[in-house]
């Protein structure tokens, strides 16, 4: 595993991007798995910047998204579909035909996780996963359990992920205490893993996933099995 700490946000954002867009440099019709949150924001920014510049190409790019609310379609503006329309793929090349998110709106959530699954094994699996990591250790919505669980699957959303996410809603009460997320199977086979943690509330968190013991408790720490995993994490 490949450890970079560094001070800012500005920092992390510019050297998740770099390696994001040399895999889609270097890999035909790469696969991206991608991540909402605040964390990302920032390198999405500076890849809409190599690609306005001309720098990076996402014609020929397909995306995953990690998770998505249920009942919230891509018309709701806290839907993780419609924050990935804002804060990437409406700013890129990329054919939004190509982006794929879970379906939260789907009426069965359990066949919506089984599609999602032979849809990335379809794509000949994910070039490279990005992550953030929620501050109970989650990663996508996989939260802390008895069992990591392989497959795409509904979720119920941890009291501590509600409380982190309330403030993008107008009230703790909107918002949606299950989701839809790619389970540890899509995760751990992607071929490269990039997991930004920005922030001094986030380093507990960061050294007990990857200096602690593996467990489902702290979903993160399976990570610590994955041949290649770079974390970056800023201290502001
Ligand atoms: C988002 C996701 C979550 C977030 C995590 C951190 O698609 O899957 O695991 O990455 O909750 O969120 P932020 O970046 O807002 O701290």
């Amino acid at each position: 595993m490949k450890f970079i700490t560094v001070k800012t946000y500005d920092e992390l954002s510019i050297l998740a991007a770099d390696i994001i867009a040399e895999v889609v440099k270097t890999k035909k019709n790469a696969v991206l798995g991608l991540a909402t949150g605040s964390s990302p924001v920032g390198a999405y920014k500076k890849l809409a910047e190599y690609n306005a510049k001309g720098e990076l190409d996402f014609s020929s790019v397909t995306s995953v998204n990690l998770d998505e609310y249920e009942g919230l379609d891509g018309s709701n503006d806290q839907s993780y579909r419609y924050f990935m329309n804002e804060n990437l793929f409406k700013n890129i090349n990329i054919d939004v035909n190509k982006t794929y998110v879970p379906n939260g709106c789907a009426s069965d959530l359990v066949e919506e996780g089984k599609n999602y699954d032979a849809l990335i094994e379809n794509l000949g699996g994910i070039d490279i996963q990005l992550l953030g990591i929620g501050l109970d250790g989650h990663i996508g919505f996989n939260e802390p359990d008895d069992v990591f669980t392989k497959e795409t699957h509904p979720v119920e959303l941890d009291p501590s992920t509600i409380e982190a996410n309330a403030r993008f809603f107008e009230s703790i009460d909107d918002v949606p205490t299950r989701a839809i997320t790619m389970g540890m199977g899509g995760i751990m086979s992607a071929k490269k893993v990039l997991l930004i943690a920005n922030g001094a509330a986030k380093k507990d968190i960061v050294e007990k996933a990857f200096n602690g013991p593996i467990t489902p408790k702290v979903p993160a720490s399976i990570l610590q099995l994955h041949p290649d995993v770079t974390v970056i994490f800023s201290e502001n």
